[in-house]
């Protein structure tokens, strides 16, 4: 196999640039075996109205590439189960922590109860503690890719890093498009590891968790490069998950435009032909690719994106010996995250022209300005702040009331880029710097550069009680950029 030689090269560029440490492990998962499977999931899927299922956090000696790693882990496996339900079904997870720390779970883009044993992320589950989860997916919930992963607060890049996310897809309308029906599924769950030459996930100590956790083996499935197939002429859908803590991803498939049909919420108006697609952390997308080039393979690519916060940080001296890159992607380098090629040939399809139904949330009653920045914590160093405060448990830091719409402007006056999330409600974003922003989509999580100004719309629809709003950059999260957000009936 040729295209080995050039791959090779390529890989071991990037994973030479700041790294000392981690450059044989990575060099391990780079061999002229065949390329793993894509299609590696346990699913679960509602059936009678039902999703119930027993699901285990725990330690486990796992295959990442050619490495093994003890990562932590949802039933023994990464990815975790993929988990399916429609409107209407109600959900059962019967849930124990067997990990050593306390630990809880989101489910992260889910417009369910927020109290109770449901999306609630102030549950604090003790090692070897069980707890049942039990919430109804409303019956007009939005279809879409959902994930689920802990949110105890001060523990989250940690356990996220160590591999616990799992995606929560709810189908419906969207799925229903002859077109989309007919397309090869497909569904790349993102992550990357650090992992040491015992196979123990990188300590947080020999890591740059201003700007955030970043590991150099980097996965999709759990698999380095895996191949992804589907029909000559045909269509393939993906449904992509960031669930790394820290980096984002750039995709970009080689001669290969995608027709975005879908955000973190669920379904646009039409599809939209990109050339290539940002994700930041716990940002979803779905895509179509037509099989309609030369058969032969294609390279799924991230390409560089600097994300901030070098200067700050003295360069790539300070982390560069753990192979943990400030800022990612300093370097030119475009890496290979998966290898796609067509099957002989299927039925031809087109891309649809319209998808699902996405209108205009109303007028605001209240507009609020949140600023998001860092500072100095006499005691604890580096902490990163919303409108000057760190995150303190004990603050309501913003009260809205439910069944309103707000204005949200988000003021990145720091040096660091932040994805923003809001739990349970999503949103529509309004402008970027003043200037109106076309795509009208439903978005959980919105990236707002350094200088950046972005103003979103919210609607608090059903769910009164406490959740939380948080750069998804989760060692900032874990660092103080959240605040609690009250929703009063
Ligand atoms: Cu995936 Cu609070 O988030
Ligand atoms: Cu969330
Ligand atoms: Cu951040």
């Amino acid at each position: 196999m040729v295209k080995i030689n050039r791959r090779q090269l390529i890989l071991f560029g990037t994973a030479s640039v700041g790294t000392i440490f981690f450059t044989n492990k990575f060099n391990q998962n780079i061999s002229s075996q065949p390329l793993p499977s894509s299609n590696v999931f346990d699913v679960y899927k509602s059936s009678n109205g039902l999703l119930e299922l027993d699901l285990e956090a725990k330690e486990n000696l796992v295959n990442i590439g050619n490495t093994k790693a003890s990562l932590l882990t949802y039933n023994g496996k990464i990815p975790a189960p993929r988990l399916e339900v429609k409107p209407g079904d109600k959900v059962r997870i019967h849930f124990t922590n067997s990990l050593s720390q306390p630990t809880n779970i989101h489910y992260h883009g889910l417009h369910i109860p927020i109290q109770g044993n449901a999306d609630n992320v102030f549950l604090h589950i003790k090692p070897k503690e069980k707890v049942t989860y039990q919430f109804q997916i409303p019956n007009n919930h939005l279809s879409g890719t959902f994930w689920y992963h802990p949110h105890l607060h001060g523990f989250v890049a940690e356990q996220l890093f160590g591999g616990l996310a799992g995606l929560f897809i709810v189908r419906g309308d969207l799925d229903e498009i002859p077109e989309i029906k007919s397309a090869k599924e497909e569904f790349l769950v993102l992550q990357d590891f650090a992992v040491d030459s015992n196979g123990r996930v990188a300590n947080s100590a020999h890591m740059s968790l201003m700007t955030g956790r970043e590991g150099n083996i980097i996965t999709v499935n759990g698999q380095v490069n895996p191949r992804i197939s589907f029909p000559e002429t045909g269509l393939l859908r993906l449904r992509i998950l960031n669930a790394s803590p820290s980096r984002f991803y750039r995709l970009a498939l080689e001669n290969h435009s995608f027709y975005q049909i879908a955000t973190d919420g669920g379904g646009l108006n039409k599809p939209i032909e990109v050339k290539e697609l940002l994700l930041t952390p716990g940002q979803r997308a779905e895509v179509l690719i037509k099989g309609n080039q030369p058969a032969k393979e294609y390279r799924l690519l991230n390409l560089p994106y600097n994300r901030g916060g070098m200067g700050m940080m003295g360069g790539v001296g300070m982390m560069g010996g753990m192979g943990m890159r400030n800022g990612d992607s300093r370097d030119n380098t475009p890496m290979v995250l998966a290898t796609v090629n067509y099957e002989s040939s299927g039925q031809s399809s087109s891309i649809p022209n319209e998808l699902v139904a996405v209108s205009p949330l109303p007028e605001p009653q209240t507009v609020r300005t949140f600023e998001l920045n860092h500072g100095m914590n006499p005691s604890v160093g580096m902490a990163f702040l919303i409108n000057g405060l760190a995150y303190r448990s004990d603050r309501i830091h913003t009260q809205v009331r439910v069944n309103t719409v707000e204005d949200w402007e988000i003021i990145n006056t720091g040096v660091m880029d932040h994805p923003l999330h809001i739990h349970n409600n999503a949103f529509q974003v309004i402008s970027r710097n003043g200037k109106p922003e076309d795509l009208l989509a439903w978005r959980d999580t919105v990236l707002v550069k350094t200088g950046e100004t972005v103003r979103i719309r919210i609607a608090f629809r059903d769910f009164v009680g406490k959740t939380v709003y948080h750069c998804h950059i989760l060692d900032h999260e874990d660092l103080g950029m959240m605040g609690n957000l009250m929703i009063n009936g």
